[in-house]
């Protein structure tokens, strides 16, 4: 009988990415196979996020559920971003914990399985050509690496201390990984990196100059790939030459993310994100032009260091000229490791709240008087989820969720659909005829 594994993943794509490759390694490997019970599993992996406070203490009481719970003699490991800021300190607090692996370190998920109380955490680990094995969560879409770490140094942001520096994966591995996506059935690629319009900037070894804008190029070439998705790229590099591609390929998706984070200027420096709010205006402008049909999703933090109301009531601003398509947004949570858990000039924790609101209803106008021009539009969709109640759900180009009445055989299709009927997160449609 195969072994059973366990896999909890927490935080953002590049987690899930990194996920689905220790899963293909251990299958290919150590002969493990998924289950959705971490009861019945011989090994159980979290995979961690530590971009805000939170999910550390979650670790921690999940952990303790885990061992409490767990078969006998089944292994816990912990991967991903608070394994490689914790490092041996989670084996400490809970040590019961078999391993820790670093978020830069998941290819050698199959040699610490044999190492108990391994901790490999190495942040300068280059593993930007290693040769994973295959393994994806979607036959519709398929995430793919092509960088890692982070080369900015954004003042609230653990990542460049848990992910390490900025490489950039070579496009020959990139393309053949969208070549056997593409083979496999999928339409759609998922590019994923912290800072995605960076690409090129630096390989681990000789390698031509390729820049993002070329890598889309190149990858668009694909015959059989239709969509090309990425996330995320900064706002500081987006240059001329990539917002006009974005606009004139027709295998790019028109969705763009734009990570604003604050509409002050003073923030916006505070932050060291490199760019004022008039530049970011001025991208969001030449992409409206370049681009009237794309949408626009952002993350904004409340109550940084200093934020003082003028400097809120900048952010509000830009969210009422830009009117994004959706918001991620967070109270500021202060990292360790970052310059600004240094800042003491913190905002009330009541303050923060009451931002986070006035931003978050904002927010909700906007998308429902954006929803209510939907009635009667008309989207191509391409169908990736079965939903409950005989609905099968998926995305336009532009990256709204829209569903329809339906079963699995629309699964992995495009149909045009008539949007019949409005709600905050999704839409409900009638397929075309
Ligand atoms: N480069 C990545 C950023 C990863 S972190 C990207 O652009 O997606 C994802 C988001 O979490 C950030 O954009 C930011 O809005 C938020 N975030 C990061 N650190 C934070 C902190 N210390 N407090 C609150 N929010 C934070
Ligand atoms: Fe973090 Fe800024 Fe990089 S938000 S991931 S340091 S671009």
């Amino acid at each position: 009988m195969s072994k059973k594994l366990f896999i909890e993943t927490l935080g953002c794509a590049m987690n899930s990415r990194d996920s689905e490759h220790m899963i293909a390694e251990l299958k290919e490997k150590e002969g493990y196979e998924t289950t959705e019970n971490f009861r019945d599993a011989d090994l159980i992996l979290i995979n961690t996020c530590s971009v805000r406070e939170k999910p550390v203490q979650k670790l921690f009481s999940e952990l303790g559920v885990f061992y409490k719970k767990k078969k006998e003699g089944a292994k816990i490991g912990v991967c991903g971003c608070t394994a490689s800021h914790l490092g041996a300190e989670i084996i400490k607090r809970a040590p019961y914990v078999s391993f820790v692996l670093g978020a830069r370190n998941v290819s050698k998920i199959s040699e610490v399985l044999h190492r108990d109380k391994a901790v490999e955490i190495d942040i300068n680990y280059d593993e930007s050509e290693f040769a994973f094995k295959d393994f994806r969560s979607s036959p519709y879409k398929g995430f793919i690496n092509i960088s890692i770490g982070c080369d900015k140094a954004c003042t609230f942001c653990i990542v460049p201390k848990t992910r390490g520096e900025e490489i950039s994966i070579p496009d020959s591995l990139i393309i053949n990984e969208a070549k056997r996506i593409v083979e496999s059935g999928a339409k759609e690629i998922f590019l994923l990196g912290q800072n995605v319009n960076n690409y090129g900037r630096r390989f681990s070894g000789e390698h031509e100059k390729v820049n993002f804008t070329e890598l889309l190029r190149r990858l668009s070439e694909i015959d059989a790939l239709e969509r090309i998705r990425f996330t995320s790229p900064h706002p500081f590099h987006m240059d001329d030459e990539f917002i006009e591609e974005f606009a004139r390929n027709p295998k790019i998706c028109k969705s763009m993310h734009m990570p604003l984070q604050s509409g002050s200027s003073k923030v916006l420096k505070d932050m060291k994100r490199g760019y004022t709010k008039e530049w970011f205006l001025n991208r969001v402008a030449k992409l409206k032009s370049e681009c009237p049909q794309a949408t626009i999703s952002t993350d904004i933090i409340v109550a940084f260091p200093g934020e003082s109301d003028e400097d809120f009531a900048e952010s509000i601003d830009v969210m009422k000229q830009v009117e994004f398509d959706q918001i991620f947004s967070f109270k500021y949570s202060p990292r360790p490791e970052t310059e600004a858990e240094h800042f003491t000039n913190t905002v009330d924790e009541e303050i923060a709240s009451d931002r986070l609101n006035m931003l978050q209803s904002l927010n909700n106008e906007i998308i429902d008087k954006k929803n209510a021009r939907q009635l009667g539009k008309v989207y191509r969709v391409y169908f990736e989820a079965l939903n409950k109640d005989n609905y099968v759900a998926g995305r336009s180009d532009n990256n709204i969720l829209i569903k329809v009445k339906g079963s699995d055989e629309l699964l992995g299709e495009f149909r045009d659909v008539k949007i019949t009927a409005i709600g905050r997160t999704i839409l409900t449609g009638e397929i075309l005829a």
